[in-house]
């Protein structure tokens, strides 16, 4: 997990207990108290959906909340925001790729 900030100046990070989160049918480690989001960018993946019409990648932007850039599909949810969503063991983490599903 070559992407995880370990040290900080100012922030001291508490990593949770490790569990595994499956991306795409693969297994991902990452750690309680993570989100979504941060548990897929600590393992390189930074692309979330494709846009709808021009199909562009998308991923973290306003990383709380408050936009549609990282709607996945996460536990069979579709249009779950994953900047948001706690990880759990054992959880699904699907890309939305213009399935039809987009609100
Ligand atoms: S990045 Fe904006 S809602 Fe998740």
């Amino acid at each position: 997990m070559g992407r995880r900030i370990t040290v900080h100046p100012v922030i001291e990070f508490q990593k949770g207990a490790q569990v595994t989160i499956f991306y795409e049918g693969k297994p991902l480690p990452a750690y309680d108290g993570d989100t979504v989001a941060s548990a897929l960018i600590a393992n390189g993946i930074d692309v979330f959906r494709q846009s709808v019409n021009l199909h562009r990648p998308r991923g973290l932007f306003c990383a709380i909340g408050n936009c549609s850039s990282c709607l996945m599909i996460i536990d069979g949810v579709p249009n779950t925001r994953a900047c948001i969503t706690s990880v759990h063991e054992g959880m699904t983490v699907e890309q939305q790729l213009n399935k039809g599903m987009m609100p």
